[in-house]
């Protein structure tokens, strides 16, 4: 079968495509012919070496897959031959990535993709929402309360706000562009402010004059002066971006306030946060009311092109993704 694969970690010209052989399956395996993956951020930190792991090789990189269940182990009680399924997490932990024409994977790692289910689009989604959604039961956010996202408009962002949105929370982003504010107010949020021209923290005080309750930065960027003036007492700051970033922190404003900072990485959760999240992802997109940007679908033949366009910072308006 044809695969994305690097046999060492290093620039995205260490990813090949060519042919692996096609993985067997254990008991508790499903094998699955992949419509569709998307390349997430973590992707490029794992093939760069950026986030060192003990990795197979040849190592078959991706985290996201949508597909078509072509054959199941002997265990199997939750899928069937034809149901189609996506997943997240792998490439990870020992396991082979996503990024082949097919995929042996333990169904505890499946979802199943509900019958109107747009592959590409869900494959869009499910590594932003699944951040969002565990993100924001990290924050604990609940109805009445209120979120400043920064970085609205962007992957994690845009599922941060319909997320928080469902649950009854009033929504501030921060955009970098009057497209991006546009899209997070087609998102339902209650107020947007551009931060490369607009005073954000006078638009941002209209919608929460007494704060807001969870301040989430996803764009790795975050002026803790800023955030910690924008948070109600007793406020959580989400960071979970920013790899490389080491900004000055004020202690003082922080403590007096009783604020609590949450360093988040999804890749913590437990099965059951996972599961919970996903039945989430599920039901809205079972609604029909899913919302995801895909700047562009590339043939998995261009896999090392698509991380190279994430290293390089270049401007995508939504998510990478790729057909076998
Ligand atoms: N910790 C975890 O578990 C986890 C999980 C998923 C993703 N992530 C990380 O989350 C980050 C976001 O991922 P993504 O896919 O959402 O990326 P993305 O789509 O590129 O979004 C990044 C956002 O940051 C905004 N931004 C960039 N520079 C900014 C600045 N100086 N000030 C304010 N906002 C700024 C961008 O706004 P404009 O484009 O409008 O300028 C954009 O909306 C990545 O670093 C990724 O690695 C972490």
């Amino acid at each position: 079968m044809k695969a994305a694969y690097i046999q060492q970690v290093g620039a995205p010209q260490e990813i090949r495509f060519g042919n692996l052989p096609e993985p067997g399956i254990g008991p508790n395996d499903v094998l699955v012919k992949v419509a569709a993956v998307a390349v997430d951020p973590v992707d490029t930190y794992i093939r760069s070496g950026r986030l060192p792991m003990k990795l197979p090789t040849p190592f078959i990189i991706g985290r996201d897959m949508t597909g078509r269940v072509e054959r199941i182990g002997a265990a199997i009680t939750r899928f069937a031959i034809g149901d189609r399924v996506w997943c997240n997490n792998q490439g990870f932990d020992g396991r082979q990535g996503t990024f082949a024409e097919r995929l042996a994977i333990d169904e505890k790692f499946l979802y199943p993709l509900p019958p109107n289910a747009d592959e590409r689009q869900v494959v869009a989604f499910v590594h932003s929402a699944l951040t969002a959604q565990i993100g924001l039961d990290r924050a604990q956010l609940v109805a009445g309360e209120s979120l400043f996202v920064q970085g609205g408009s962007g992957n994690v962002g845009s599922a941060v706000l319909q997320f928080a949105k469902a649950r009854g929370a009033k929504t501030f982003a921060t955009v970098g562009s009057a497209e991006g504010a546009v899209w997070c107010q087609s998102l339902g949020a209650d107020g947007v402010a551009n931060y490369k021209t607009d005073d954000v923290a006078s638009r941002a005080t209209e919608i929460a004059p007494q704060g807001f309750n969870v301040f989430w930065d996803t764009s790795g960027h975050i002026d803790f002066d800023q955030a910690i003036r924008l948070v109600a007492p007793g406020g959580r700051i989400v960071v979970m971006a920013g790899m490389a970033a080491r900004p000055p922190f004020p202690i003082g404003p922080f403590y007096v306030k009783n604020c609590s900072l949450l360093g988040f990485a999804v890749t913590y959760a437990t099965a059951d946060g996972y599961d919970r999240a996903a039945a989430e992802i599920n039901r809205l997109v079972e609604s029909g009311n899913l919302r995801v940007r895909i700047d562009r679908v590339l043939p998995l033949a261009s896999a090392a092109e698509a991380h190279r366009l994430l290293d390089e910072g270049a401007h995508l308006n939504g998510k990478l993704v790729l057909t076998p």
